[in-house]
């Protein structure tokens, strides 16, 4: 199956992408966790995507597009995948339609502002497994470290007052409709996403029809 997790900033898609893609062995694809890995190893995609990404800009579709295609292409994909942070805009979703890789289902994060600018202002992730934690509502064992790896935890450059601004209106202006583009493809399925944790996984489960039961 192709899905794909579609919601504002915050909305908790990397967080309920990891859990499904350990309990359903799928390949989750995050554009972010890409572009974060290829600004790391100062790649010639990082390099260009690095000053977008701090100021929480979209980075260019000539940068992101060609990347992730051919991501798609690998062979843990032909079974299915779950995108997470693409598409980001129609041109986005129509560079997939064109590559015969449109989405199965999409699944929406239905989440208000107040609710992700307090998610993303308080968010730590693993430098080196990309464990996602929350100084509140999942805060690590010891502070500062990963409880799965041991690695250095760290706020993300983009979780910045500024940044998140920006990345909401960003969002408004340039993701927000892709939920019309999706629901009128009769794929979408909206999930309501302020509650815990493990009430959206089973929400997230559910939409994608994979059966009541998780072991998380
Ligand atoms: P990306 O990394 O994709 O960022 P995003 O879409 O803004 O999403 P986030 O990672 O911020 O949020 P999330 O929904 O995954 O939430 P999370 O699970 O972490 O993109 C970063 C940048 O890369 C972009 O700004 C852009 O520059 C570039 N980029 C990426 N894709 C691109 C594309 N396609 N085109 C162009 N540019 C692109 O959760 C957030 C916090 O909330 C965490 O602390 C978590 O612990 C907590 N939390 C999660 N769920 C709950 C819950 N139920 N209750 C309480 N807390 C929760």
């Amino acid at each position: 199956m192709k899905a794909i997790f579609l919601g504002p900033p915050g909305a908790g898609k990397g967080t309920q992408a990891k859990m499904l893609a350990a309990d359903q062995s799928v390949p989750h694809i995050s554009t972010g966790d890409m572009l974060r890995e290829a600004v790391a190893k100062k790649t010639p995609t990082g390099l260009k995507a690095k000053s977008y990404m701090d100021a929480g800009e979209l980075v260019p579709n000539d940068v992101i597009i060609a990347v992730v295609l051919e991501r798609l292409q690998a062979d843990d994909c032909k079974r299915g995948y779950l995108l997470d942070g693409f598409p980001r805009s129609i041109e986005q979703a129509k560079a997939l339609d064109g590559k015969n890789q449109s989405p199965d289902v999409v699944v929406y994060f239905d989440v208000d502002e107040e609710t992700v600018v307090e998610r993303l202002s308080k968010r730590r992730t693993c430098k080196r497994c990309g464990a996602i934690y929350h100084l509140t509502y999942m805060p690590p064992k010891q502070e500062g470290k990963c409880d799965k790896c041991g690695g250095e935890l760290f706020h993300r450059s983009d979780d910045q007052p500024e940044a998140i601004r920006e990345r909401l209106r960003v969002y408004r202006k340039e993701t927000a409709e892709l939920v019309d583009y999706y629901r009128g493809a009769g794929v979408l399925t909206e999930i309501p996403a302020s509650g815990d944790v493990e009430e959206i996984h089973q929400g997230v489960v559910k939409a994608l029809g994979l059966g009541g039961e998780s072991d998380s």
